[in-house]
């Protein structure tokens, strides 16, 4: 069955919902970056009063203390932030299997110390024997979960040859160094903590449902449930580990482990073959750069529709006053909601992977277009996404996840986000290699106008075809000032990754916020289709939610959390802000 879209950020929240909130106040003179927002009682800004890291030599932000610890200590020792990236991801594999990966992909934005950027896409390919219709019966109907759960819904993992690939380029310290930390996680054990433990409880059924009863992983060995302090122990993931520090791509895509995938592919109707783990290549692309205000926006381009998302998103709200009408008041969230309706059906309409589509990106980033389609905004009511289908470009026819920042010392930043797609994949383990294969194939549009598990909807430009990459909405983002480094910024959360990077982005620029506190800021998300804005508790005040209700716009609270962010802010005098989300075990580590 189909999941909701925001039933991710449900999941996310299973541990409860705001606790302390800190009040503060938007203050309208301030208008220097580094004036912090100040206390206001009347507003409740934040879902907790979590305080930054800070450090002066380098900072890693990540999903768990010990992958950022294991980026640190890559730091401490002499490697440069790619390194440290490297090293935090394979720790993420070990200690954060939720969507830490090797059977996984996703997107890099780096920007070295010299400020020269680049962008490494190692996003998930169809396999050479998929086919557009491989996921519908006979009578065209979409069968339910295909594309989610089980072997066949796996794309060829892109996440190893991302990481050889950038450590081959960027990279400082040996290879062999940087699996230091995920091995010894793996072989000697990670301390599980209460969301992890429960993660993995809720989840046995569903492993045995996949892998079959006799398989061991993820199973606490004397059949008991999982508990906060419990050690995981996972020694065939830390040979497969092993094996890749020793091979590097060849320890993963050839030999034992590739074999090992395609055994378990070919035991459960999956169709990745040796052929297209030889095949698959991560991508280096142009990065996209846009001025926002007096920043540069230094993000993903396609297969990504991340980047693009969030420049028009940024570009469509830049000529209003946001911060004089204040952090989330009735006016500001109505623009954004508009410019979200728009852009998401953009997304739709436009987006795919530039390999096998041509993307009209300049276009769609443009004031002109941008001008064109705001054309029919109303101030007074709501526009209804039925009306609103994707843009007119001239010349062309219509046709569960993780981010970690890394600065080091010499200021090169990396910004990752990389995923499984669905809270552990497909749930298939990869037998005698112990690591989990992706489910991202559902991210293709499996049929045109049938919405994926975010409820998002897509058409022939994201329509399966062998070796093409499903798009995504990953969003690893750098931002710069005055030609300087500003902020590095990222977070998981399907369809609302976009919207999540977009709110942090301008609770720093236009609301004047802490690195930490735009990240403890509360978040709303709306994405065209369903018709609908859904907002953390607290996140707009009642009177605001109101009176965009009598404007027409369906606009209601959840009970889960919107975000999980994990980023990095460089302060004038150059110290680290390291800003991990309150919502989760999001943990910044500097020094
Ligand atoms: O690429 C994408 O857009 C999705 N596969 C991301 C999935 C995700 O963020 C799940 N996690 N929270």
């Amino acid at each position: 069955m189909k999941l909701k879209y925001w039933s991710l950020a449900l999941l996310f929240a299973f541990l409860g919902s705001c606790k302390t909130q800190k009040t503060l106040k938007k203050s309208e003179d301030k208008k220097d970056l580094f004036t912090l927002f100040e206390e206001d009682p009347s507003i409740k800004t934040f879902y907790s009063d979590k305080k930054g890291v800070f450090g002066k030599n380098g900072m890693v932000a990540s999903a768990h203390a010990e992958a950022s610890q294991a980026g640190l200590d890559i730091l401490k020792a002499g490697g440069n932030a790619v390194d440290a990236a490297v090293a935090t991801h394979f720790a993420l594999a070990v200690v954060f299997p939720f969507a830490g990966n090797l059977g996984g992909g996703g997107f890099a934005v780096i920007r070295n110390k010299n400020g020269k950027a680049f962008t490494l896409d190692f996003r998930e390919k169809a396999p050479l024997k998929a086919h557009r219709d491989m996921y519908l019966d006979s009578a065209g109907n979409v069968i339910n979960g295909l594309s989610l759960k089980g072997h066949l819904a796996s794309g060829v993992p892109g996440s190893v040859d991302g990481m050889v690939e950038m450590h081959q380029k960027h990279g400082k310290l040996p290879w062999t160094k940087l699996l230091e930390p995920a091995i010894r996680l793996a072989g000697e054990g990670v301390v599980l903590t209460e969301r992890e433990a429960l993660g993995l409880n809720n989840n046995v059924q569903v492993f045995e449902e996949v892998n079959g009863k006799a398989s061991p992983y993820f199973k606490k060995p004397d059949g008991s449930k999982w508990v906060k302090g419990d050690l995981l122990v996972q020694k065939d993931l830390a040979t497969t580990l092993e094996a890749i520090q020793k091979h590097k791509r060849e320890g993963f895509y050839a030999g034992k482990v590739a074999d090992q995938l395609v055994a378990e592919m070919q035991k459960g109707g999956g169709i990745i073959s040796i052929e297209d783990l030889k095949k698959y290549h991560s991508a280096w692309r142009t990065p996209l750069q846009a001025k926002y205000k007096e920043f540069n926006i230094i993000t993903m381009p396609p297969s990504s529709s991340g980047g693009v998302a969030l420049i028009q998103l940024l570009r469509f709200t830049e000529p209003y006053p946001l911060q004089k009408w204040g952090w989330n008041s009735e006016k500001t969230v109505q623009v954004m909601i508009e410019a979200e309706r728009r852009v998401y059906a953009d997304r739709a309409k436009w987006m795919g992977d530039m390999d096998f589509v041509k993307v009209p990106m300049a276009e769609l980033i443009s004031y002109k277009y941008l001008r064109e389609r705001w054309s029919n905004y109303d101030s007074t009511k709501a526009t209804k996404s039925i009306d609103i289908s994707g843009g007119l470009v001239p010349g062309y026819e219509s046709d569960e996840t993780t981010h970690y920042s890394v600065v080091d010392g010499e200021g090169n930043a990396v910004s990752i986000t990389t995923t499984l797609n669905g809270a552990y994949g497909s749930k298939v383990i990869v037998q005698g290699a112990g690591f989990l294969m992706n489910n991202e194939m559902d991210d293709f549009s499996i049929k045109a106008g049938v919405p994926n598990m975010f409820g998002l909807i897509g058409n022939k430009a994201n329509e399966i075809a062998p070796e093409k990459r499903m798009l995504s909405s990953m969003t690893p983002t750098i931002v710069e000032k005055d030609g300087k480094l500003l902020m590095v910024v990222g977070t998981p959360g399907g369809s609302t990754i976009i919207t999540s990077v977009y709110q942090t982005i301008l609770n720093v620029t236009d609301h004047k916020m802490s690195m930490q506190q735009a990240v403890n800021a509360l978040k709303f998300h709306h994405q065209w289709l369903p018709d609908r804005t859904v907002f953390e508790p607290n996140a707009i005040t009642e009177n605001a939610a109101k009176n965009l209700r009598n404007k027409g716009y369906e606009i209601d609270q959840q009970k889960g959390t919107l975000g999980r962010m994990d980023c990095i802010m460089v302060h004038p005098d150059g110290t680290l802000e390291g800003a991990s989300d309150p919502r989760a075990d999001n943990t910044s580590k500097g020094y």
